[in-house]
């Protein structure tokens, strides 16, 4: 071992039997009575959450009736099978026919090339070709035949070409306008979506000229397993319009009908942009690091009518200035501040429980865009927290130094978490503490860092 990584596991080591000897006692005086407080700050996420769905369930109602378009919908499946069982996730591709040609091959090359066989057996890889050129769709089928032959076979992938009756768009193929442009994509998506409804439990939605970070699968789904205790629409794992999107299936069809009830102008990242207050999730959850990247771009039409697609470029975190608490035992000379000041040294704890906390309470109130939290002694190291959660907090209470109102921001996922942090629109609240919450008893915690990146236009800060 070298440099940091040695000296962290030598004082580990070191501080494990110094207290193995007086751990006994510490035990039971330290032992306090957290119930209650815990209790509350669960209610009054619950109640947030509870009256955010009543807000908007109205509006859902009416989305919820199908699209009568989407029940003519006519679909030719042109290579593969559906599969026999209902997978984790379907990854869903529409791709038309390009001037210049398309990314299609690669992007489904790059996909099956990260992936493990054990990855590939939770998936199902839904290709919908959208363009009536029947040249142009029988060629695409051989093309991906020659090169995917065994996936086909083994009902992993699955080409279908689906048609709106008396669709208008039918017989276009070359689009002049944003508006045309529009509607032939939000079409195009109601049928990959209407079609994904009931092939798995998760949906994550893909452009045709994409690369995907290796095991992306295994991400995504251990970011699912987390998340499936708390309320969510749409998790993004990239930063691109489209790609990287993971909706629940049992959304979809609700999202195509959406997607069909609006004017041709309105384009289909706005409403998807839109979507996740429908059901009650009021800002963005995105997942970083991204696992999507574009491989090229298409057309300049698409430039124009489309915001420029960009990751956003984080430099080092600035965690502001702060003082941190805990109800954890700490052990000898390991203070909580270690896990927030950017050093090397990482708060080490025994025995946390359900409910307890290590809350950094900030000197002033922040627009703060991204939060990390890492546990363990090191990357999948030992010790880290296996089931947690980060809450962000507004309203200091000056005297007692406590925030009033907590909102979730996410679980740990495999004891971390890397989330940017969004804010309504119309709020200009800013933050004032970041609390990481035990929710399952274990033995020893390291808290690695708490990385906090302020806005850097944020003119007060
Ligand atoms: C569906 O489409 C296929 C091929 O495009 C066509 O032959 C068939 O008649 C259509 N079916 C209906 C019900 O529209
Ligand atoms: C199919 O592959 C051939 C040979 O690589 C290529 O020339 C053609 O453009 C491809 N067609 C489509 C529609 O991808
Ligand atoms: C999905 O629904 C269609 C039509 O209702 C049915 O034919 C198909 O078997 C279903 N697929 C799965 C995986 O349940
Ligand atoms: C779409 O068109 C309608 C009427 O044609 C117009 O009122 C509206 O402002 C347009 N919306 C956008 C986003 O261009
Ligand atoms: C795509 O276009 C954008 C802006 O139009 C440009 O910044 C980017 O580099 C292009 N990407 C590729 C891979 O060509």
């Amino acid at each position: 071992c070298s440099g940091s990584r040695c000296s962290t596991m030598y004082s580990c080591l070191w501080i494990c039997l110094i207290f193995a000897v007086s751990l006994f006692l510490l035990r039971f005086f330290l032992q306090e009575n957290k119930e209650q407080q815990t209790e509350i700050l669960q209610q009054t996420v619950q109640e947030q959450i509870n009256s955010e769905i009543s807000n908007h369930l109205e509006v859902f109602r009416e989305m919820q009736k199908n699209s009568p378009l989407l029940q003519h919908a006519n679909y030719t499946l042109l290579a593969g099978a559906l599969p026999q069982e209902k997978k984790l996730l379907t990854v869903g591709i529409s791709s038309m026919q390009r001037p210049q040609g398309s990314y299609l091959l690669d992007t489904l090359q790059s996909l099956f090339q990260v992936s493990s066989e054990a990855e590939l057996k939770s998936i199902v890889v839904l290709v919908h070709l959208s363009d009536p050129d029947p040249e142009w769709l029988s060629q695409t089928v051989a093309n991906i035949s020659d090169l995917f032959d065994l996936h086909i076979e083994a009902r992993k992938l699955l080409v279908v070409h689906g048609l709106l009756d008396d669709s208008p768009m039918r017989n276009i193929n070359q689009y002049f306008s944003c508006e045309e442009l529009y509607f032939r994509q939000k079409v195009d998506y109601a049928l990959l979506m209407n079609f994904a409804s009931n092939l798995s439990d998760y949906f994550l939605l893909m452009d045709d000229n994409i690369f995907c970070t290796p095991n992306f699968v295994s991400s995504i789904s251990q970011a699912l397993s987390a998340w499936k205790e708390f309320p969510w629409v749409i998790l993004e794992f990239s930063s691109l319009r489209f790609s990287g999107k993971v909706f629940h299936s049992r959304d979809l069809s609700h999202l195509a009908s959406f997607f069909l009830l609006f004017p041709k102008n309105t384009s289909a990242p706005m409403l998807l942009s839109r979507f996740h207050l429908l059901l009650a999730q009021n800002v963005p959850i995105h997942l970083g690091p991204s696992m999507f990247h574009h491989m090229g771009n298409y057309s300049d039409l698409e430039d124009t009518c489309f915001p420029v697609e960009k990751d956003k470029v984080f430099g080092e975190p600035d965690n502001p200035t702060a003082i941190v608490v805990t109800d954890m035992m700490f052990i000898l000379n390991s203070v909580p501040l270690y896990a927030y000041v950017l050093n090397e040294e990482p708060y080490t704890t025994l025995d946390p429980e359900k409910g307890n906390h290590l809350t950094v309470i900030l000197d002033r109130p922040q627009k703060i865009i991204r939060i990390v939290v890492l546990t363990g002694i090191d990357e999948n190291g030992m010790y880290q927290l296996q089931k947690g959660r980060v809450l962000l907090g507004y309203d200091i209470m000056e005297h007692s130094k406590r925030c009033v109102r907590y909102f979730l921001l996410g679980p740990l996922v495999r004891g971390n978490l890397d989330q940017r942090v969004f804010y309504d629109e119309d709020s200009v609240e800013k933050l004032s503490c970041i609390r990481l919450e035990v929710s399952e008893s274990q033995q020893w915690l390291v808290i690695r860092q708490i990385k906090v990146w302020t806005d850097p236009e944020d003119e007060e800060s």
